[in-house]
């Protein structure tokens, strides 16, 4: 009976240490760790968690969380630009998968390559090769990703649209039919913020227009922007704007969703990090809170970005740095960020159950839809270029010329290479 008993304890024991959570491995790291982004405030829950994994893994480290506020780091990039120049880099920068890591920060030859990480951790095998070709070169590999963002997405809140009698609009068409019926009801049509999320705009809109063809030629240098289809992208988007707040400039990326939310419009066009604001900050369901559809006229084109962190070359606390890359290319790192960011994993070997209803969809959409790169985050053009393309934007909110846009952004291709 003793026997029977003893025996019993150790099964039960086993049984406890096989159901236990693996114990973490803490690093003897010491020193410190900063990370350089912009997810500030309401951008900050799914960093903050990434950071949590982090500060088990290795207790010894003193993380600073260096955020520079702003949304799609329009200040974080010119402060970040400053350091680098400067010979301050911080140990580990957000940064966008494609032309804004490539064309501007490997090719001043100021990163690292991390293609011995890669094969270290097996990630050449879990990431999939197209997105590997964005962050690399033929000599290396220049960060690592921590996400799949989708910008072509229009938000409302279904429960608004069915008083106003709206329906959803799957064309532009359809939103200037319903956006004159919202006006009449004094509901702004679609709301906008800043002017970065006036790029943001006008990639949809340009995608809509042209298509995912031309608009994938335009970035080979293929098709040029003082093109008809250059101009015709342009026209539409004057178009769009005559529906949108006046006071666009002075709000806030999360004000312009908050418009939306409170009724006073009805649409917004941002990508799917407003997902993570209404989910995570909002504590709204995905489906009745908020609903979803690609924006107008760009059914079955999934207009994507990543965002990535790399290491510079000098980083202060190298070893740091990369243990810190090591937490946000893990899958518990990028299963833990992603639902709280609004964004799905870069990694093929994802568990979706842990995601919720819209980032489901997104990921079906990533998996079928064609998929095309973002200019306003960092795919498609350098930063050269996106500077540029700001001050375009800029003319263009005040003259409203088509023609004089499209000109400008022949000559801005010109110089910054494209
Ligand atoms: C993007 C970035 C997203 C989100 C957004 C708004 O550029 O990729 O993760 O932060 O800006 O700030």
């Amino acid at each position: 009976m003793k026997k029977t008993f003893a025996k019993l304890m150790i099964v039960f024991a086993a049984a406890l240490l096989i159901g236990a959570p693996q114990a973490v491995q803490a690093s003897d790291l010491k020193g410190d760790l900063e990370i350089f982004s912009w997810w500030a405030g309401d951008e900050g829950p799914a960093l903050a968690a990434l950071i949590d994994i982090y500060k088990k893994e290795n207790p010894g480290v003193n993380v600073i969380n260096g955020t520079v506020t702003g949304g799609s780091g329009v200040n974080a990039k010119a402060v970040l630009k400053t350091r680098m120049l400067g010979g301050e880099p911080p140990d580990s920068f957000q940064v966008h998968a494609g032309q804004e890591l490539i064309g501007t920060w490997v090719k001043a030859d100021r990163m690292e390559d991390l293609t011995p990480l890669f094969k270290e951790m097996g990630w050449m095998e879990v990431f999939p090769e197209g997105l590997i070709k964005l962050i690399g070169t033929d000599k290396g590999i220049w960060s690592v990703p921590v996400n799949i963002h989708r910008s072509n997405v229009m938000w409302y809140v279904p429960a608004n649209l069915k008083k106003w009698g709206v329906e959803v609009p799957k064309t532009w068409d359809d939103f200037f039919a319903a956006a004159d019926k919202l006006k009449a009801a004094g509901v702004t049509p679609l709301a906008l913020a800043q002017n970065w999320t006036a790029n943001h705009l006008w990639e949809s809109v340009a995608l809509a227009s042209m298509g995912a063809d031309n608009w994938d030629a335009l970035w080979a240098g293929k098709l040029p922007f003082d093109s008809a289809e250059g101009v015709k992208a342009w026209e539409l988007f004057g178009k769009v704007l005559q529906y949108t707040n006046a006071d666009a400039s002075s709000l806030s990326w999360q004000q312009a969703t908050d418009m939306v939310l409170d009724g006073r419009a009805a649409f917004n066009i941002m990508g799917d990090w407003a997902a993570g604001y209404m989910t995570t900050t909002k504590k709204l369901v995905p489906g009745e809170g908020y609903g979803w559809i690609a924006s107008p006229g760009t059914t079955g084109e999934f207009m994507f970005l990543a965002d990535s962190f790399g290491l510079p070359k000098g980083a202060p606390h190298r070893d740091n740095a990369i243990a810190w890359l090591k937490v946000l290319g893990s899958k518990e790192g990028s299963d833990t960020f992603n639902p709280l960011k609004g964004s799905i994993s870069a990694r093929t070997d994802t568990d979706l159950s842990k995601y919720n209803g819209y980032l489901q969809s997104a990921a079906a959409d990533f998996g079928k839809d064609r998929v095309v790169g973002s200019l306003a985050h960092g795919v498609a053009a350098n930063e050269t270029f996106m500077g540029g393309f700001a001050t375009i934007m800029e003319m263009f909110l005040k003259t409203k010329s088509p023609d004089a846009a499209a000109k400008a952004c022949a000559q801005l291709a010109k110089k910054s290479g494209i």
